[in-house]
């Protein structure tokens, strides 16, 4: 079958150590290299990205550009905007046409739907790069960004305070396959998706809800936060009131383990999740998560390219 890229807990616990090893790999050889040299074995010579941001992007899309040519292949920002698909071709036209030029697509849309659509009807492998309801590739880096900074991740406690959107169910995902212990502590009507968590529940993930934002946080080796307004779902200032209590302070950083570290997937709105000292604090490994969507990517783009 199609290796596509889709969702963390629709693969393997195993598939997904091997490519986040593939990862740190892949970084540790690239040493002093200038980002825009190839890999020595430029194992995607030839393959080209096809990529459609229907949202705004600065990380996922220029990440996924460099990776392909890091990898000896190339990335197509194909302009969501310039595309026949915003006139009404349908995605299922679109897969088929792309799938005769390009070796992989890459997606950002605002519906789910529009993911699986795609991928059920691509006859190359389709990943996900943002949808309302997850955001797997960030979490791949992500791992790799706490696995850096604390070691395995199996074990570790990890909380996640503020909106219950798309990117905590892909942590939720994420705990479900990499075996953590995670809690989530959001205002009443901004919990995460029920059936995301029941589903990890049932596979016995160590996955639980807390009305507190210090109960969550107490003993957790990483916290991680995101925006209250995601795209798509931009909340006025009066509807941002219930968030408060759940704002990522120093005092609440000070709660968690010793050394616990910050993590955002950015772009973050200073003053609203996180306050500038926390973020630009020394516990903070923003800039890592950052830069590790990169060798996430590669790897990620390895995984679905690998040939025979
Ligand atoms: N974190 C993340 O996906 O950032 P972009 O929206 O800039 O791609
Ligand atoms: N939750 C945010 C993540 C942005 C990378 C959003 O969907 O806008």
């Amino acid at each position: 079958g199609l290796r596509h890229f889709l969702d963390l807990d629709r693969m393997g616990s195993q598939t997904l150590r091997q490519i986040l090893d593939h990862a740190r790999q892949m970084k540790a050889r690239r040493g002093g290299m200038p980002r825009g040299a190839v890999d020595r074995d430029a194992p995607l010579s030839g393959d080209i990205l096809l990529m459609i941001f229907q949202k705004s992007s600065t990380r996922t899309r220029i990440s996924f550009e460099v990776a392909m040519r890091q990898l000896g292949g190339a990335a197509s920002d194909l302009d969501g905007s310039r595309l026949q698909l915003g006139r009404g071709e349908s995605i299922a036209d679109t897969a088929h046409v792309l799938s005769a030029y390009g070796d992989a697509i890459v997606l950002r849309t605002d519906q789910h739907s529009n993911l699986t659509e795609m991928a059920q009807h691509a006859t190359i492998p389709v990943i996900n790069a943002l949808t309302d309801h997850s955001h797997p590739c960030q979490l791949m880096a992500d791992m790799l960004t706490i696995e850096e900074a604390k070691g395995p991740i199996r074990g570790q406690s990890v909380a996640w305070l503020g909106d219950g959107n798309n990117v905590a169910s892909s942590l939720i995902h994420a705990a479900q396959r990499f075996g953590f212990r995670l809690r989530l502590a959001c205002p009443p009507g901004h919990q995460p998706n029920p059936a995301v968590i029941e589903a990890a529940l049932a596979e016995g993930a160590d996955v639980g809800l807390c009305d507190d934002p210090i109960e969550a946080v107490a003993g957790a080796s990483a916290l991680y936060t995101d925006t209250w307004s995601s795209m798509g779902q931009e909340r006025a200032p009066e509807e941002l009131a219930p968030f408060e209590p759940y704002r990522v302070t120093s005092e609440l950083l000070a709660k968690a383990a010793p050394d616990a570290i910050f993590m955002h997937c950015l772009p973050a709105h200073r003053g609203e999740e996180v306050t500038d000292a926390v973020i630009d604090g020394p516990q903070s490994v923003v800039w890592a998560q950052a830069e590790n969507r990169l060798h996430a990517q590669k790897a990620i783009l390895a995984w679905c390219l690998a040939r025979g």
